[in-house]
């Protein structure tokens, strides 16, 4: 089998450079371990900054995300017992965010690729990577059916997200990883129940962080903070929604929480991680293969689509005997990468109570929060990095 670029990890990154790459006529070859089902229905992002937004627009893949995507032009911050609005709109000159989750771009873009006869490989088995150095590194995999496949390519892309074996397929010597973990993870809930609120609401509380967050006017989407080797077994429905209420409470004012059935509950550990360069030879990743960030500032599906923006240019080059969008690929995204792990960190430690700190600590977070909420300049600056910086440039995703 031959294809130009194969492509590893049916997730955002993967999907979506097949589908740049196929605007370029480009082939490609993707292959996922997991079925159809299970990448549809995987619970994890739920905000799309301005950018991203405005890249599936231009790929032609906004149809259902203009239709049903929820835009939002600010989110509150929470803290000692009042609730502040940033507002984007006036701080950034009109920028927003828009939830629409994950689940709903990976089904957009399983069904497109399908529609247009692209090459997907669900539920394969042994993916393995080689010849990386050489101008024609392979893929082989196991298809659903038992049978062996080698793929001759000319580019290989590794978006296939943390655990996957493309990283681990580039020398350790070659290879720079930055790394930390954090003392706590979050508790994550799907619930069947109208929104208490029209904004996220991010809440620091002395017994842990909590966010608000949706899905649909009928869905609402929770986090709390627990410890990192919590499970989810031990949160029976109404301990969460005891906890939530608490942590949400707003003393003296109207406000309540809205409760209703737990659909979906998980536990997701906190981890900024950046492994450097993100190009060995003719291998190149994209996303969570490369890096992850703590969720608090909603960077992660962002930066794995603004990564593949880069790339397929990039490839598009490389493929011509251009190599210098290549070259430049890993610097290019990694610009972005730190920026965000900057921000995410930022928004993590300011919101989140660490085991055993003292009193001190608790001080300073709220000192911050304080600053963000009545300086124009300290807001302004979140809500740039939230609605997205650097601004994506998206000129280039019809090129060709
Ligand atoms: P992924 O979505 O991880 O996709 C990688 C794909 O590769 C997967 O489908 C996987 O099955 C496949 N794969 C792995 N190994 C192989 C192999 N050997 N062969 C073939 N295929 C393979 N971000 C936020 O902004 N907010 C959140 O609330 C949030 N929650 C998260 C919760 C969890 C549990 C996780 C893991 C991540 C969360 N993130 C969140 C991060 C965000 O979802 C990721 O940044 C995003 O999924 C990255 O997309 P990706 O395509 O790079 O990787
Ligand atoms: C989500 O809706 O899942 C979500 C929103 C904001 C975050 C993290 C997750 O910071």
């Amino acid at each position: 089998m031959r294809t130009q670029v194969g492509i590893v990890g049916a997730g955002p990154a993967g999907l979506l450079l097949s589908h740049l790459l196929a605007l370029r006529g480009i082939d490609s070859g993707l292959v996922e371990i997991r079925s159809r089902a299970y990448c549809e229905a995987r619970q994890r992002a739920g905000v799309l900054e301005d950018g991203a937004v405005r890249l599936l627009r231009a790929a032609g893949l906004a149809e259902r995300l203009d239709r049903q995507g929820l835009e939002h032009g600010g989110i509150y911050l929470q803290f000692a017992g009042e609730r502040h609005h940033i507002d984007f709109r006036a701080l950034t000159g009109g920028r927003t965010v828009t939830v629409y989750a994950q689940t709903e771009v990976v089904k957009d873009l399983i069904a497109q690729r399908l529609a247009a006869g692209g090459a997907v490989h669900l539920d394969v088995t042994d993916t393995e990577v080689d010849r990386l150095t050489s101008d024609q590194p392979v893929l082989r995999f196991t298809d659903s059916a038992g049978t062996r496949h080698e793929v001759t390519c000319d580019a290989i892309a590794g978006c296939d997200g943390f655990h996957g074996i493309c990283r681990p397929a580039i020398p350790v010597g070659l290879m720079t990883v930055r790394e930390r973990e954090y003392p706590y993870a979050w508790l994550g809930v799907l619930a069947d129940v109208p929104p208490s609120t029209d904004e996220l609401i991010y809440a620091h509380h002395r017994d842990g962080f909590a966010l608000h967050s949706l899905r649909s006017p009928t869905v609402s989407r929770l986090y709390l903070q627990v410890d990192p080797d919590e499970s989810a077994d031990n949160w029976p429905d109404d301990r969460i929604w005891a906890e939530l209420a608490r942590r949400f409470d707003l003393p003296g004012s109207e406000w309540t929480l809205r409760q209703g059935p737990v659909l979906d509950k998980g536990v997701t550990p906190m981890r900024s991680f950046v492994s450097a360069p993100m190009r060995y030879g003719r291998l190149f990743l994209a996303g969570d293969a490369a890096h992850i960030v703590p969720p608090t500032g909603a960077k992660g599906l962002n930066l794995a689509l603004a990564d593949v923006a880069t790339l397929a240019p990039a490839l598009d080059g490389l493929l011509r005997g251009e190599d210098r969008l290549a070259a430049e690929y890993s610097a290019t995204c990694l610009g972005r990468v730190w920026r965000a792990t900057h921000f995410s960190w930022w928004m993590t430690t300011m919101l989140h109570r660490t085991p055993g700190a003292d009193e001190m600590e608790a001080e300073l977070q709220l000192a911050q929060l304080r600053y963000v909420v009545s300086s124009r300049a300290a807001a302004t600056s979140l809500a740039e990095n939230y609605t997205g910086y650097p601004e994506l440039d998206t000129s280039s995703v019809r090129e060709r």
